[in-house]
């Protein structure tokens, strides 16, 4: 083995691409599954923003805001988030008002609209 240092790098350096490997097993089925947590939250959640948005906004413009024919996507929305609220609660066009969504809720709902078009 001292005659012959390349033999233990050898060794040592398989044994480092194991831990590796085993690492990188072990924690990327975790990653995946905390991203579906949160995947899940946005979507399941009872009580979440995305609830709001399905019980009062999904009949016209789709679970992600891609839109129900003859509605507009909200996935193109080059509106700021002042405006989205402005509209929510005023409504426009053939678009109702929501003066029931209040704040905190009325903000998440204008930020979830932005990440669909995102
Ligand atoms: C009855 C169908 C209907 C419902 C329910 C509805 N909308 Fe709309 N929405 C529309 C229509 C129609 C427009 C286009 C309004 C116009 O003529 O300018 C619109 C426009 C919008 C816009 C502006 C899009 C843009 O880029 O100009 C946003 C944002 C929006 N809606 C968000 C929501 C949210 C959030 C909810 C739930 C609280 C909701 N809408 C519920 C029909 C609806």
């Amino acid at each position: 083995m001292i005659k012959r240092p390349g033999v233990l790098l050898t060794i040592l350096l398989v044994l480092a691409l194991a831990v590796i490997v085993i690492y990188k097993l072990q924690t990327d089925p975790y990653n995946n599954s905390a991203s579906n947590d949160q995947r899940n939250s946005m979507t399941e959640e009872p009580g979440s923003i995305y609830t709001i948005y399905q019980d009062n906004c999904l009949t016209c413009h789709g679970n992600n805001g891609e839109a129900q024919p003859g509605f507009p996507s909200l996935q193109k929305t080059t509106l700021s988030l002042e405006e989205i609220k402005k509209i929510i609660i005023t409504g426009r066009g053939d678009m109702p008002p929501f003066p029931n969504i209040t704040e905190p809720q009325l903000s998440q709902l204008a930020e979830l609209v932005k990440r669909f078009s995102n």
